[in-house]
């Protein structure tokens, strides 16, 4: 039996506090570790979480400040912290072979060969030690809703799946100007599905659930691993009430394989549509409406919603138009109180130099395909040896990505702008600098791709995240 919709309140993921400033610098401490959350009313969840928390706590980039965060692995695998969407040095990106070794008790683990040459376990001095490791994110381009979770090579689905995910979110002088809803009103929801065992713990169909050495998960979810109950903000279908006022909601979607078709319907189940104002790696040049939201797994959409035109009482519902029964409802809002509100979405919020192709551009193309018992890109599943491109660092490239199956598309240390889908205009969800872009069956849809200047070995993967594990993932290097 499923859990009651509308019972439990949002939660909003504590703000993590440095534990140490320097004039430029930002120091956070995270440590991995097994916890019991209350997910379902009434029953025990162990999960993996930062801090023990899922979501984990947020960290929020100001502008000028370098992070740098020193994660403790307290698990009982290998782990790996990537910063999705960051523009990172290779050896902060979280390379999926870049492990934080799990206590010694807990034995060794098949892919630990594949560290061989690799700093972990070597360097104290560049903050690496056999459990701990220091990711140092330096002030990011833009301000944005990123976000950071596991990507262990072979087991990111299943790590993700047990909490590993929490947001992060940077801020800078021109957004700050704009008025937007700030403070309480700037609110991130973390959109994930889940199945749940009778007993409260979470269902994942992995081949090994001790996750030691046989990735994979059973073959009837070759295709994603999907589930039966929403949560947002580690809470299922929750309630938050709100003010007769604007809001911000960073919505991001943290579902392994889920994609969502998101609405907002009043009582009378009127829709009432969204003001979009920011993509994967920021704001929009302008608001932009919209009645609907299509996110695929790890995009995120920065909306505004005017809780002003309501009265105290009303109720506003997000629902998924491509869910059915239980996952067709995400959560809702219930208006509490009657306030004045400051907060303006002004009709410019930043400045956004559009890429056009030009010959001179270099030009790609990468399949997306299944393969017998996994999913390849041009024909090959991960391998940490084969770079399928060599980039020069600062540049942009044209690279088409077909697709025989819907895989949401991305690149680490990179930022796009969709050109075409099949030759047409981008959709209507394409606007803005992406990291992620959703590649539908039988699709190509090309792509500007500039690097960052940070050189190294990076990876460009789908992010359905039993693809991802299951082979679709290739390395790329800026040279
Ligand atoms: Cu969100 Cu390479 O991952
Ligand atoms: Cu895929």
């Amino acid at each position: 039996t499923l859990p009651p919709q509308f019972r439990s309140a949002l939660k909003i993921p504590q703000q993590l506090r440095p534990s140490r400033r320097t004039s430029d610098t930002d120091y956070y401490e995270i440590v991995q570790s097994e916890a019991m959350a209350t997910i379902i009313p009434g029953l025990r969840t162990p999960i993996w979480g930062y801090n023990g928390t899922f979501p984990g706590p947020t960290i929020v980039q100001n502008p000028g400040r370098t992070v740098v965060v020193s994660h403790r692995n307290g698990l009982p695998v290998p782990t790996v912290v990537h910063l999705h969407g960051g523009t990172t040095p290779h050896d902060s990106d979280g390379y999926p072979t870049d492990f934080i070794l799990p206590d010694a008790k807990y034995g060794t683990f098949p892919e630990m060969p594949a560290m061989a040459g690799m700093p972990t376990g070597t360097d104290p001095d560049a903050g690496i030690t056999r459990q701990t490791r220091d990711y140092i994110y330096p002030e990011q381009p833009h301000a944005g809703t990123l976000w950071y979770h596991d990507h262990r090579m072979d087991f990111t689905g299943a790590s993700v799946y047990r909490g590993l995910a929490g947001f992060h979110i940077t801020h800078d002088a021109d957004e700050r100007s704009l008025g937007l809803p700030s403070g309480a009103r700037d609110v991130p929801l973390m959109i994930a599905d889940r199945a749940f065992a009778s007993d409260g713990s979470f269902l994942y169909p992995a081949l090994d659930p001790a996750m030691h050495s046989v990735p994979g998960v059973e073959k009837s979810s070759m295709k994603g691993v999907m589930g039966d109950v929403i949560l947002v903000n580690g809470a299922p279908w929750p309630v938050m009430k709100v003010d007769t006022a604007r809001y911000r909601f960073r919505i991001l979607n943290a579902s392994n394989a889920r994609t969502y078709q998101l609405a907002l319907q009043d009582s009378s189940r009127r829709s009432v549509g969204f003001t979009q104002i920011g993509s994967d790696h920021g704001l929009l040049a302008a608001p932009l409406p919209q009645d609907t939201i299509q996110i695929a797994g790890a995009e995120r959409y920065d909306v505004v919603i005017d809780f002003n035109r309501y009265k105290v009482g009303d109720q506003i519902t997000m629902v998924n138009l491509l869910g059915s029964g239980s996952t067709a409802v995400v959560m809702r809002f219930v208006v509490a109180r009657a306030t004045s509100d400051s907060s303006r979405v002004p009709s410019k919020l930043s400045t956004i130099d559009a890429i056009s192709p030009t010959p001179a551009m270099t030009r790609r193309t990468m399949k997306f395909h299944r393969g017998a018992d996994s999913w390849t890109i041009n024909g090959r599943v991960f391998d940490p040896t084969y770079s399928e491109a060599d980039v020069p660092a600062g540049s942009t490239e044209l690279w088409t990505i077909v697709s025989d199956f819907h895989h949401p598309f991305h690149i680490h240390n990179a930022t796009m702008h969709v050109i075409s889908r099949d030759g047409r205009a981008p959709g209507p969800y394409d606007h803005g600098w992406k990291d992620t872009v959703f590649v539908s069956q039988g699709e190509r849809v090309q792509l500007a791709i500039r690097f960052s200047t940070f050189k190294g070995r990076y990876v460009f993967h789908c992010h359905n995240l039993e693809h991802e594990d299951m082979g679709m993932m290739a390395n790329f290097r800026i040279t």
